[in-house]
C-alpha cells in the first residue's frame, strides 16, 4: 500500500534529514515529517507526495521523544523564527554536527573526514543581534486565537509560518531577540496601527508599512530602527522617530528604507535618515565595527567571536602571509587576521560594505588591509598580490563554479572555509577535493533552536 496525499499515518520517527526534519520510512518510501524528532511517535498528515518520498505534517504527537523539552515561546510550533525550540540544547547540538556530517558523506562524497563536536553559543536565547518583523493587511492566527472574533484580522507585524511568504503572525515577542527590542517592537505596532497608514498587502502588494528591523548592538546595548516602507510620508515617519526616540533611550537611530518593489526582502532602493545615527557600533574581540541598516554582520555577536577565533586557529598565521578574504563582507575576517599577517585583501560585491570594512579598519587603527569591490567571478584573476592563505565566507549559496575553478588556479597552500550551509559547503569541497584534502571541520552553533549550522573547515593542498 503506497502513501497518499491527504493520509494520515500514526509513524515512530527514526532519523533526522538535511533541514531538521524527522525521517521515517513507510512502505519502502521515505517520509518526511515536519515538527518531528527520532524517536517521536506522531500522527502526521501527508501534505506533498512525489515519486520517491512523501512530506508530512505533525498534527499531533502522541508518544514523545526523550529528547523533547517544554517550548517556552507561545508561537512554537506556528512560527518559522525557530523550529527546534521543543528539543533539548544539547541534542540540537548533536544533531548539528550530524548534518555537517551527513553532507560531507553524502554530498562532498567525503569520507572519514574529521569533524568536531558542536561548539555551543553563548546564550541560547537573546542572542540574535537583528531581527526582521513583516507587515501584513492579514493576520494569521494562532489555534487558540480562531474563535477569539475580538482580535483585529486587518493588521500584523511580525514573522512568518514557516515556509509561506503571506501568513504572518502578530508576534508580540520573540525569545530569540534581548528584551528591550520586545518592547520596542510592541510600540512599533501600535504606532503603525494609529498612523492612518495601511500595512501592505502581501497578495494586493497595496499598502504601505511593509517590514520593521531591529539591529542591536551588544557591546553598547543599543538598537537601530528600520522602518521598511513602500513610499515616502516624511511628517508621519519624522514624528514617529522622534517618539521612538524619546520613549526608549536605548534607541540611538531611526532610519527608513524605501522600496517599491514587488520581493519580500527588508531592503530598500534607497534610505532616508529619520533620527539620531546612521549606523551602531558593536565589538566583537576587541575590534570596533560600524553597522548600518543594510550591512551583512553575523546575527549572533558572541557567538561570531568564537567563529572568528576557530578561522584564526585555522589560519595559524606566522606574520607574513598576505590572506585572500573572500566574500569579505564590511571586513570582519580581514579585521580579526589583519595584525597575526602581512596584508589582507578583502574582495566583496556590496560597495556600502567595501566602504564600511575600509571604515571599520580606520575604526581599529588598522592599515595592512585592502578591498577590492567587484563580483569575486571577475576581480579574483585581476589580483596582483599572490596569496599564502584563502578564507572563504560564502552566502547560503556557496561559490560559483566558475570561482571554484580560479580558486584552484591559484594554488595556494591552504583554506579556510566558513560556510552557514552545510550542502553548499560538502558540494564545494567536494570539487577542491581535487586538489585539496579536508583536515577538520568545526560546527560552532550561532543559531540556537534552529537548524542552522555555521561551519568551518581547514584544506591543505596535497602534495604529489
Ligand atoms: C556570509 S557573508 C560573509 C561576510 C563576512 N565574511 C562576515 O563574516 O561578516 C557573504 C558576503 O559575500 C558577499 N557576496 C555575495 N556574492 C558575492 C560575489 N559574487 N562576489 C563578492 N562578494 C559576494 C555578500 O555581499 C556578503 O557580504
Amino acid at each position: 500500500m503506497g502513501v497518499k496525499k491527504g493520509q494520515e499515518l500514526t509513524v515512530e520517527v527514526t532519523d533526522l534529514a538535511f533541514g531538521g526534519r524527522g525521517l521515517v520510512r513507510v512502505d519502502g518510501m521515505a517520509v518526511f515529517v515536519d515538527q518531528a524528532v527520532p524517536g517521536d511517535r506522531v500522527l502526521a498528515r501527508v501534505v506533498r507526495k512525489k515519486r520517491r518520498y512523501a512530506e508530512a505534517r505533525t498534527i499531533e504527537v502522541l508518544e514523545p521523544s526523550a529528547d523533547r523539552v517544554k517550548a517556552p515561546c507561545p508561537y512554537s510550533g506556528t512560527c518559522g523564527g525557530c523550529k527546534w525550540q521543543f528539543l533539548s540544547y544539547d541534542r540540537q547540538l548533536a544533531y548539528k554536527r550530524q548534518q555537517v556530517s551527513g553532507a560531507l558523506r553524502h554530498i562532498g562524497l567525503m569520507d572519514g573526514v574529521p569533524v568536531h563536536t558542536t561548539l555551543p553559543s553563548e546564550r541560547i536565547f537573546g542572542y540574535r543581534n537583528k531581527m526582521e518583523f513583516s507587515c501584513s493587511d492579514r493576520r494569521w492566527l494562532l489555534r487558540e486565537e480562531l474563535e477569539n472574533k475580538e482580535i483585529s484580522r486587518d493588521f500584523a507585524l511580525g514573522l512568518h509560518v514557516p515556509g509561506t511568504f503571506h501568513k504572518v503572525l502578530d508576534t508580540r515577542a520573540c525569545l530569540l531577540q534581548p528584551e528591550a527590542g520586545n518592547r520596542i517592537l510592541d510600540n512599533v505596532r501600535e504606532k503603525m496601527k494609529t498612523s492612518g497608514l495601511p500595512p501592505y498587502g502581501l497578495r494586493s502588494h497595496e499598502g504601505f508599512w511593509r517590514f520593521l528591523v531591529l539591529r542591536h548592538s551588544v557591546a553598547k546595548d543599543r538598537w537601530l530602527v528600520n522602518l521598511v516602507t513602500a513610499g515616502e510620508e516624511t511628517g508621519v515617519l519624522t514624528t514617529m522617530a522622534g517618539e521612538l526616540m524619546e520613549e526608549h533611550s536605548e534607541i540611538v537611530a531611526v532610519v527608513n528604507n524605501v522600496t517599491a518593489r514587488k520581493a519580500a526582502v527588508a531592503f530598500g532602493e534607497y534610505e532616508v535618515p529619520l533620527a539620531g545615527a546612521n549606523c551602531l557600533v558593536d565589538r566583537i574581540g576587541r575590534h570596533h565595527f560600524g553597522i548600518s541598516a543594510n550591512s551583512f554582520f553575523q546575527t549572533n555577536t558572541r557567538g561570531a567571536e568564537r567563529l572568528y577565533g576557530v578561522v584564526r586557529d585555522y589560519a595559524a598565521l606566522k606574520g607574513t602571509e598576505t590572506v585572500f578574504d573572500l566574500y569579505s563582507g564590511i571586513g570582519t575576517i580581514a579585521i580579526h587576521l589583519a595584525e597575526a599577517c602581512r596584508r589582507v585583501v578583502g574582495l566583496e560585491i556590496v560597495e556600502s560594505a567595501v566602504s564600511d570594512a575600509v571604515d571599520n579598519c580606520r575604526r581599529n587603527g588598522i592599515d595592512n588591509c585592502r578591498f577590492v569591490q567587484g563580483d569575486i567571478a571577475e576581480s579574483l584573476s585581476g589580483i596582483r598580490e599572490r596569496p599564502d592563505l584563502l578564507v572563504i565566507d560564502p552566502p547560503r549559496a556557496g561559490m560559483h563554479k566558475k570561482v571554484l575553478r580560479l580558486i584552484l588556479e591559484l594554488n595556494v597552500d591552504r583554506i579556510v572555509y566558513v560556510s552557514c550551509n552545510p550542502g553548499t559547503l560538502a558540494r564545494d569541497l567536494g570539487v577542491l577535493a581535487e586538489q585539496y584534502a579536508v583536515r577538520e571541520v568545526q560546527p560552532v552553533d550561532m543559531f540556537p533552536h534552529t537548524y542552522h549550522i555555521e561551519a568551518v573547515a581547514r584544506l591543505e593542498r596535497r602534495r604529489g
